[in-house]
């Protein structure tokens, strides 16, 4: 079998491994880094449950050969926090009761932060238009919705501290 050397950064570090070139990306975070955060749901890129950012791109991790991420830079849910404190992202959607079964959460929320990253105000019809490939069978949306209205607002109070 034919062995391809994948180097790329996830979460900020950076990472070798030698891998079989037919994984997606999806395998090589769950089962070779062990980043579980990322789902599968369908495998076919209709439910987002396995979405990450892929140089700054919103992507479907289970339709990305693993190649193709060669020298690019990952992030998972599992790097969004920051020592060791939540990220204004995961705090509302706590605060929000927009997590019930939790398996659509970490898709929802990198897609939530690829939108926040390029629009720091979106309207309610920018968010459902973000989030519209992340399927969520429990919460009906409106929780989801309303906690990324939260995480622009702290995020936005957050820079303004930051910046004064
Ligand atoms: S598992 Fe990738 S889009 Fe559903
Ligand atoms: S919280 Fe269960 S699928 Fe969204």
């Amino acid at each position: 079998m034919a062995v391809f050397h994948l180097k790329m950064k996830v979460n900020g570090e950076q990472v070798a491994v030698d891998i079989d070139p037919r994984l997606r990306l999806l395998d090589v975070l769950r089962d070779v880094l062990h980043l579980t955060g990322t789902k599968e749901g369908c495998g076919e890129g209709e439910c987002g449950a396995c979405s990450v950012i892929l140089d700054g791109e919103l992507v479907d991790s289970c339709l990305v050969l693993a190649p193709q991420a060669q020298g690019k830079e990952v992030v998972t849910i599992e790097g969004i926090a920051a020592e060791g404190k939540l990220h204004p992202l995961q705090e509302a959607f706590i605060e929000a009761g927009a997590v019930q079964c939790g398996f659509c959460t970490p898709g929802m929320i990198l897609a939530a932060k690829a939108l926040l990253d390029r629009n720091p105000s979106p309207s309610r019809q920018e968010i459902a238009r973000a989030i519209s490939g992340n399927l969520c069978r429990c919460t009906g949306y409106a929780k989801i919705i309303k906690a990324v209205e939260i995480a622009a607002s702290k995020l936005k109070t957050e820079a303004g501290a930051a910046s004064a």
